[in-house]
């Protein structure tokens, strides 16, 4: 295949995987996005497929297979509430592969036409090194990411003396190996980078705690995208190069996007010591503490009687799969002239669009899902708020208490409607560890339960 039309055809993957981007930001949208993506992908390994350079479709087809048959099992068993620790563990191998493509390029610099062993071009030692160097914090910091949100390492973030100055330290040496590496091309220099790098991964994510660490994955996602992009300069692939810059912009911006929804920095975040808090329970006495508790049919008798009533879905949602029961409840309210709708924290549940995408497969219609800011006005106008296994994020302490570990977060205005009905198994805290001053509240009824059975058990009520 002529060297023109492999630029052709890559500008045409480039070009799907932007429109796949486009798609996936709307639930709407989004399956069309997945299709984009797809068709870019095939076209994309085809025409490289394609290169004369391809020395052994045979090791290529069975690293297909084998990558193929296992990413499809992970796939069709993964639960949705794993999916963080999945994508870091996937991310974790796009950093080592970036370390592998650099010492492969750097051991057998003549394949990839940058020279040979101990005379490569300085502009490819740059880019060998900055590819390895982000490879390697993406690797560890990702490993380490991975086994605190599977919970094999304490979520708790570690923090001691020096930390930031220590890491600032580490990072001004791998400047330094980076120029001795590019001016005498030794191979012991590399490897300390490698390791070097490597170590600062880990102690970026150490003092990174619970909360914090959907943020932190994304960071990583990021990382992983510059980190092929890198790989991208090393095989003087352009769509690799494209690629990487996608998902590393976008990963960014969804950093972003994710810091700005728990109103703090990404600095904090990076900085780290947020989010291992334990639960602090200082909103009343002990003594004080009454909870009103309901059942299923006081829960439909309220909503029956309801003119408007908003319900917040929370992680507890996604843990009960209990989307496709919520919206029959919301059908058969909808259809007794009741007006229902959904409001949408940006931080619900356990990553970005968590609670969109749930209720997309459930089918509630799109327009009947608010974000926080386009329904939190409504509140005081609303008869029920339905909160079902959220916690964290109507918690009136993120407007309060100052010395709450949630405080700034913006919340969902739910003690301001008529009655909250609570959905949730037990008092237990939500993801912030913090105690929710709401369940003892006087508008407030605590409807104890699994969110799915209680809601088939409303559903029963309310027919
Ligand atoms: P949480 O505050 O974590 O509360 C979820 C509640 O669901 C828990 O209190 C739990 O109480 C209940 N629950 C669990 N399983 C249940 C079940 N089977 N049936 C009924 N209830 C169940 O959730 P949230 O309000 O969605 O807030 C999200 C939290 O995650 C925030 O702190 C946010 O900062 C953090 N976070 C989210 C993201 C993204 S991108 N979504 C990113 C970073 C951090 P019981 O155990 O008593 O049932």
């Amino acid at each position: 295949m002529s060297n023109s039309m492999v630029s052709v055809l890559y500008l045409i993957s480039a070009l799907l995987f932007i429109f796949a981007l486009r798609g996936l930001s709307h639930p709407e949208s989004s399956r069309l996005g997945n299709i984009f993506g797809v068709i870019g992908m095939i076209i994309a390994i085809v025409t490289t497929l394609m290169f004369k350079s391809v020395l052994s479709y045979l090791e290529i087809g069975l690293a297909i297979l084998v990558g193929g048959t296992i990413g499809s099992i992970i796939a069709i068993r993964i639960k949705m509430t794993a999916l963080p620790q999945l994508v870091a563990a996937f991310h974790s191998l796009v950093g080592i592969a970036a370390v592998f493509v650099a010492a492969a390029a750097f051991y057998d610099p003549e394949s990839f036409k940058i020279g040979q062993f101990g005379s490569i071009s300085s502009s490819s030692l740059i880019e060998m090194s900055i590819g390895t160097f982000i490879g390697g914090i993406t690797f560890s910091g990702s490993v380490l990411a991975f086994g605190k949100l599977q919970g094999i390492v304490s979520g708790r973030p570690i923090v001691f003396k020096y930390q930031h100055i220590i890491n600032a330290l580490i990072f001004l040496f791998i400047i330094f190996l980076i120029i001795f590496f590019i001016n005498n091309q030794s191979p012991t220099i590399f490897w300390t980078l490698v390791l070097v790098s490597i170590l600062l991964g880990f102690l970026v994510v150490v003092p990174i705690g619970g909360a914090d660490m959907p943020v932190v994955v994304s960071m990583l996602n990021s990382y992983s995208g510059w980190a092929a992009c890198g790989i991208g300069f090393t095989l003087s692939n352009n769509l690799l190069i494209i690629t990487g810059a996608l998902v590393g912009a976008s990963g960014a911006i969804l950093s972003y996007i994710m810091s700005k929804g728990m109103n703090r920095s990404i600095i904090s975040v990076v900085l780290g010591g947020f989010g291992g808090e334990q639960a602090n329970s200082t909103s009343k006495d002990e003594s004080d503490k009454i909870v009103k508790q309901g059942n299923a049919e006081d829960a439909a008798y309220i909503l029956k009687n309801a003119d408007s009533v908003i319900i917040v879905p929370g992680y507890g949602m996604a843990v009960a799969q209990a989307q496709h029961a919520l919206r029959e409840m919301g059908d058969i309210l909808k259809n007794n002239g009741i007006q229902v709708r959904y409001a949408i924290h940006p931080v619900a549940g356990r990553m970005p669009g968590h609670m969109n995408v749930l209720l997309a497969e459930a089918n509630v219609p799109y327009e009947k899902v608010l974000e926080l800011d386009e329904i939190n006005h409504d509140f005081p106008m609303t008869e029920v708020s339905f909160v079902i296994g959220a916690n964290d994020v109507t918690n009136p302490a993120a407007k309060t208490d100052k010395t709450s570990p949630i405080f700034g977060m913006p919340i969902l205005d739910v003690e301001k409607s008529q009655t909250v009905l609570f959905v949730k198994r037990s008092m237990a805290t939500g993801y912030s560890g913090v105690d929710n001053e709401l369940f003892y509240r006087d508008n407030t009824t605590m409807l104890f339960g699994d969110a799915k059975k209680m809601c088939e058990n409303i559903v029963k009520s309310l027919n």
